[in-house]
């Protein structure tokens, strides 16, 4: 049984790829499927979507994160902690991530790590998907969370910022493919949107407009009821579902699901 792996990469940070990769990861799990969030990122906002502060950090400070995991070239299989939600398990991140392009540049084909770590429990066929939040960077590590996916979606706030850095994103993904030619752009998920402004149909008609890029249907517009979610330690699709941006993440998800084959 195979494992679909995605990742949701952009530099821009305050994009929503924690955000969504949370949502859709646990819409995923509500919808049946058996899914693995790996937390990338030294912010550690993976986690605190499903764990209170101090629990992060407590799992940040200890022996059983991805920054310990990666640095030790360690199979990840004894990683994975279980959320408070069914089907849907964590790997938890460590602020120590902040050093990790340092304990990457000596390693041997330091790019593949990640993919490494990952194969056990990927070949153990025990997900549907693993999902995995990238940094706001475009450096070795975020080359390693690539070479590790098979789809790569891209979260993109619809504001003129949110346009600007798309470009060189593009480019950081066309070299990634001569490391891991199999990797393939799912698609653009527009999140923060106010969709009462002219700016946000200029920005979806320069979206819809780019050469070969998807832009998925479901657009995630702001809601409060994310920022209630994440004060409260858990997914707006867990905490609110009645909400308007559940529904929205919802609809996100099967799109995704229908696009990672699953
Ligand atoms: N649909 C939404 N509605 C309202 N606020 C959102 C929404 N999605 C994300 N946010 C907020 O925007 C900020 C950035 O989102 P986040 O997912 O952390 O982006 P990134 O991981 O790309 O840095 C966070 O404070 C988050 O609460
Ligand atoms: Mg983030």
């Amino acid at each position: 049984m195979k494992t679909t792996t995605i990742c949701f990469v952009n530099n821009k940070g305050g994009s929503g790829k924690s955000t969504t990769c949370s949502n859709v990861g646990a819409a995923m799990a509500l919808a049946g499927k058996r899914v693995l969030l790996v937390d990338g990122d030294m912010q550690l906002n993976l986690s605190l979507s499903f764990f209170p502060e101090d629990k992060v950090l407590e799992m940040a400070a200890g022996e059983k994160n991805l920054y310990r995991a990666i640095r030790e070239q360690k199979d990840l299989m004894d990683y994975r902690i279980a959320t408070p939600y069914e089907k849907l398990d964590l790997i938890p991140s460590s602020t120590l991530m902040s050093s990790i392009e340092y304990d990457l540049f000596t390693k041997w084909q330091r790019e593949l790590i990640l993919q490494k770590c990952l194969k056990s429990i990927r070949e153990a066929g025990i997900y549907d998907y693993i999902l995995i939040d990238a940094p706001p960077t475009l450096g070795g590590w975020v080359m390693n969370i690539l070479c590790a996916s098979d789809q790569a979606v891209i979260p993109v706030e619809a504001s003129p910022w949110g346009m600007f850095g798309l470009a060189n994103m593009f480019e950081f993904l066309g070299e990634v493919r001569n490391i891991a030619p199999t990797l393939q752009v799912m698609g653009i998920a527009v999140t923060k949107a106010d969709v009462r402004k002219n700016y946000f149909k200029q920005t979806m008609e320069t979206l819809k407009a780019m050469d070969g890029i998807h832009v998925f249907e479901s657009v995630i517009r702001v809601d409060s009821a994310v920022e209630w979610s994440q004060d409260n330690s858990a997914p707006v699709v867990m905490y609110k579902k009645s909400s308007r941006s559940a529904g929205e993440y919802r609809a996100l998800a099967e799109e995704v699901m229908s696009l990672g084959g699953r």
